[in-house]
């Protein structure tokens, strides 16, 4: 793997169906799973195979299906729950196994009523258990955002040592500031023996509105897997958005660093999450919400009008939109209005527009958005109507 490409590890069938309300049959998992291979993701988590017999089937059904991606599935540091995850793995091309334990003090101690030499114990006993199924293991060290340090780099360096290749470092509960998620990626990546036998992998939650910004400080610093969601879905407020770590890595192409994603198809696989979850992609989410590319103020418009860039970093098209909104409102102005009359067969002249512009502003005080119909009907209904017609 070259050292600028970023994995990027979807844990939409996992992390994200557990947000209340938003479980899918084996059916609907096994269509999101074919799409998010098309998209080019690096792995699938497929679920937690031990945690009902109906994710076993799913996890099993998944690995069946999947011929580029890797196909995971999520343990606890519990026998059983691997040897599970092990059959539930074994029809997959690329089989791995996620494995891990909380590490931080309140999940030693209130968690575990442990201490941290025994969960080291553990954990190495879980990632050489895993290794006896597949090759690939992943290791998470749950609330890694609030572990000491010192200690994490003593959990990494045992995993490395027992056999897992990656090395997951979860901000469980969306805690961390950015530079201090960064500074942990690059402490473990500084201090832990064996580093370069495993990637860092990024896992944030989005309590405090930071699972992006965390992922991308991980990258920069050294992580090289971001785990994430379509939409961002997932426990609480969420994960990570894939869409939204893919194309801040796109846009930003000095940071060198890279995804394999086919970005033309976010917007599409988007719509497939929110319809198959029943979960609402709020308006103005980045990438992909329904206004992510409209433009409603006059002065906005009449700019994207001129110059789509003026007010746009990222083509529409890239990400799978087919164009620019220009939306019709009060707060429109008139080159909006003229833009959309064209579009719809109007050549306005400057002494017609001034006109039409007028019955247009009291027209859309009464309705929020002003739509075709409502262009043509203003237009019939106006003093120049017979002007326009009679030069077309
Ligand atoms: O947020 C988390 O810590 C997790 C782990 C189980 C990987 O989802
Ligand atoms: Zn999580």
């Amino acid at each position: 793997m070259s050292d600028n490409k970023v994995q990027i590890f979807d844990t939409t069938l996992r992390d994200g169906e557990q947000v209340p309300g938003c479980k899918l049959n084996t059916e609907q998992k096994l269509i999101i799973a074919e799409q998010l291979d098309l998209l080019g993701v690096d792995i699938i988590e497929a679920g937690f195979p031990v945690s009902s017999p109906g994710d076993f089937k799913s996890v099993e059904a998944i690995s069946k299906l999947v011929k580029k991606a890797t196909v995971c599935g999520l343990t606890r540091s519990v026998e059983n729950d691997i040897k599970v995850a092990g059959e539930a793995l074994k029809y997959a091309v690329k089989p791995r196994i996620h494995t891990g334990i909380g590490t931080s003090e309140s999940h030693i101690k209130f968690k575990f009523n442990s201490n941290p030499d025994a969960i080291i114990e553990r954990a190495v006993n879980a990632v050489k258990y895993a290794k006896s199924f597949v090759e690939d293991v992943e290791f998470y060290a749950e609330d890694a955002g609030r572990t000491d340090n010192e200690y994490l780099a003593r959990v990494c360096e045992a995993v490395i040592k027992a056999g897992a290749t990656v090395l997951n470092i979860p901000d469980t509960t969306g805690y961390c500031l950015p530079h201090e998620y960064g500074a942990k990626i690059k402490y473990l990546k500084e201090n832990v023996k064996g580093i370069d036998k495993a990637i860092l992998s990024c896992h944030c939650h989005n309590d405090l509105g930071l699972a992006t910004a965390n992922s991308i400080e991980g990258v920069i610093n050294g992580a090289r897997q971001i785990e994430c969601t379509i939409n961002g879905i997932g426990e609480r407020a969420g994960n990570t958005a894939l869409e939204e770590v893919v194309m801040i890595l796109k846009q930003h192409p000095y940071l060198n660093l890279d995804t394999g994603i086919q970005t033309e198809m976010l917007y599409g696989i988007s719509q497939l999450v929110s319809d198959s979850m029943g979960i609402y992609t709020q308006p103005n989410k980045a990438i992909v919400g329904a206004n992510a590319f409209a433009h409603s103020s006059g002065i906005h418009q009449d700019g994207v009008i001129k110059n789509r860039e003026t007010y746009e970093i990222i083509d529409p098209k890239d990400v799978g939109v087919t164009e620019s909104a220009i939306v019709l409102t009060a707060r429109s102005g008139r080159a909006a209005l003229a833009y959309r009359a064209k579009n719809i067969g109007y050549e306005l002249t400057k002494l017609q527009l001034d006109e039409i512009y007028t019955n247009f502003l009291d027209f859309a005080d009464q309705k929020k958005e002003v739509d075709d119909n409502d262009i043509h009907k203003i237009i019939e209904n106006s003093k120049v109507y017979n002007e326009i017609t009679s030069a077309e």
